[in-house]
């Protein structure tokens, strides 16, 4: 599918009264995001910013981008009903420039071919400020045999490792595949996730081999280093 029939296609999908996804942020989002310092963040295929929204009303300036206009317009309503103020850019994801470095990059959900993909994690870290993060949740591989929803083609999903691998030195706070459950009418079932968090600490050009940490030298196998990752893909 090129670019304008996949744009086209999400805002034929958005094109209704009713939010497609929760006006509630990701869980995931919600789990791992909710105790980091506030500051400037992009969210990277936003959708109807149900997150963008959420991490505003936490105090993040953030910028929301996705290609859907459709979209987009929801999430103006959306933070318009909370009072809150972001910045809304049409654009593709694999070819957006932020004017600046970012503090926090969020990708949620955004289905790209591998290409596409790698190219969006490499940029997404390319943008962090020092100390900056960026953080992952989309549809496992694994999910398409044996979790619930999602895309049928592996194609578009996820896993921990070509995540890591894309996201290349950063420090890794979470990577793991993650249960998500999904409530049906059958009853609940449950969906995996690719989540992976990684951090840019911050390094002196001056620093030989140490790294320094809110102004904490650690080593360089890295004490601030908490991986609970747990690759079930
Ligand atoms: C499954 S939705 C997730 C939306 C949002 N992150 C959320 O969790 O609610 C995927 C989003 O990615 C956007 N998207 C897909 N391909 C894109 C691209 N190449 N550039 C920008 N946005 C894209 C779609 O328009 C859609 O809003």
């Amino acid at each position: 599918m090129n670019d304008t029939s996949a744009r086209d296609k999400w805002n034929r999908r958005y094109s209704t009264d009713d939010y497609v996804w929760n006006r509630g942020a990701n869980q995931f989002v919600e789990t791992y995001l909710a105790d980091l310092e506030p500051g400037s963040a992009i969210d990277l295929g936003a959708g109807e910013g149900r997150n963008a929204v959420w991490l505003a009303g936490r105090g993040w300036r953030v910028t929301a981008v996705d290609f859907s206009s459709v979209g987009l317009e929801k999430g103006a309503r959306l933070a318009a009903d909370e009072e809150l103020d972001i910045s809304f850019v049409e654009a593709d994801a694999t070819t957006y420039e932020p004017v600046e470095l970012v503090d926090l990059v969020i990708i949620v959900y955004l289905q790209l071919d591998e290409e596409g993909r790698l190219t969006a994690l490499r940029r997404a870290r390319s943008w962090l400020a020092p100390g900056g993060t960026v953080f992952v949740v989309a549809h496992d591989r694994s999910n398409v045999t044996r979790g619930y929803g999602g895309p049928p083609s592996p194609d578009v999903c996820y896993t921990v490792d070509e995540t890591l691998d894309a996201l290349g030195d950063l420090d890794v706070v979470v990577a793991r595949v993650a249960e998500r459950i999904v409530t049906t009418e059958t009853g609940d079932r449950i969906a995996l996730d690719t989540v992976v968090m990684a951090s840019r600490l911050a390094r002196p050009a001056s620093a030989e081999g140490g790294l320094v940490l809110n102004g904490d030298a650690v080593d360089d196998e890295g004490d601030h280093r908490t991986d609970d990752r747990t690759d079930e893909s």
